[in-house]
């Protein structure tokens, strides 16, 4: 603990609206003092006049811009207690046809920014035997269904990393804790869907354009779970002085847990009926 008792957490991510936001509020309802970032300041505006926050501009496909962002604040915290790698894409399309380009994006900021943040704090939280990572994944790689294949294996690839992690950094007093989230209220269905709409046209999968659509707001029903309820969950799980190395909550969190573990014809049939393809 450190002599004023307030965690230093760093959030990449936090645009208002989604589960970075509600985290960095949730982070500073539990006396955290909290470096809320996202690609721009005017995202998280609201945020701006309040002391709790320090605001910072990170781009995590940018190496530079996370170098830039952890040194100010080693500068102005002098340490970083926590780390949440929340930000993140949602891509849709069939795999045959999907552009490469959309799929490196994807990996690049889901997996490698992750990776990116992750080797910018290590050396810092292992100097000081302390820390924990954050890694946000999703249910969605529990159980893959079409049409949302970039994302679920860019997901997956984060869980096995945090998984890996977990072991490699214990050794230096680091805990890394996996969240998957389930359905949880946020802006990915409609900047995905913002996406979606400068994509070529599908050729074999053109039936499929309303299908395919549907997916980006699959996970923004009326049944999602808020964003804030997910985020109070969250932080009391990672505050905890042994945090767990999986916490998942939220809409279809259980479901998946369960399909997980089925046979791959039982569960590819459940697919089959829950997103009509
Ligand atoms: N909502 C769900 O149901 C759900 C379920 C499972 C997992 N998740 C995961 O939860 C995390 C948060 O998603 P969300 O639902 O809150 O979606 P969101 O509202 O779209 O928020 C995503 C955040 O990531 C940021 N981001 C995207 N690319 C970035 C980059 N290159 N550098 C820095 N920030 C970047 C976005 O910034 P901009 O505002 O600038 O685009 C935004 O702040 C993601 O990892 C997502 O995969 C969400």
């Amino acid at each position: 603990m450190e002599p004023d008792g307030e965690e230093v957490v760093l959030i990449t991510g936090c645009s208002e609206g989604g589960i970075g936001h509600a985290l960095a509020r949730a982070f500073a309802a539990n006396n955290c003092l909290v470096v809320a970032t996202s690609r721009s300041k005017v995202s998280m505006a609201d945020l701006e006049q309040d002391p709790r926050f320090f605001l910072q501009e990170l781009d995590v496909l940018s190496h530079d811009s996370v170098q830039r962002v952890v040194s100010s604040v080693l500068e102005k915290h002098g340490r970083i207690d926590v780390l949440v790698n929340n930000a993140g894409v949602l891509c849709v399309g069939p795999l045959a046809e999907i552009p490469l380009s959309d799929l490196q994006r994807t990996f690049d900021t889901n997996v490698y920014g992750s990776i990116r943040l992750v080797q910018a704090v290590v050396p810092h939280m292992a100097s000081r035997r302390k820390g924990k990572i954050v890694n946000v994944g999703s249910v969605a790689a529990l159980a893959p269904g079409p049409w949302a294949g970039v994302y679920t294996a860019s997901k997956a690839a984060l869980h096995a990393l945090t998984d890996t992690l977990r072991q490699e950094l214990r050794h230096f007093g680091i805990d890394v804790i996996n969240v998957a989230p389930g359905a949880i209220r946020s802006n990915i269905g409609n900047t995905s869907i913002a996406n979606y709409s400068q994509l070529p046209e599908w050729k074999l999968y053109k039936p499929f354009e309303a299908a395919i659509r549907a997916r980006a707001h699959f996970s923004q029903g009326t049944k999602s779970t808020p964003s804030e309820e997910f985020a109070k969950k969250t932080v009391a799980a990672v505050l905890k002085k042994n945090p767990p190395a999986w916490f998942s909550y939220g809409h279809y969190s259980t479901v998946l847990a369960v399909m997980y573990h089925l046979p791959l014809f039982v569960r590819d049939f459940i697919i089959k009926l829950a997103v009509k393809g």
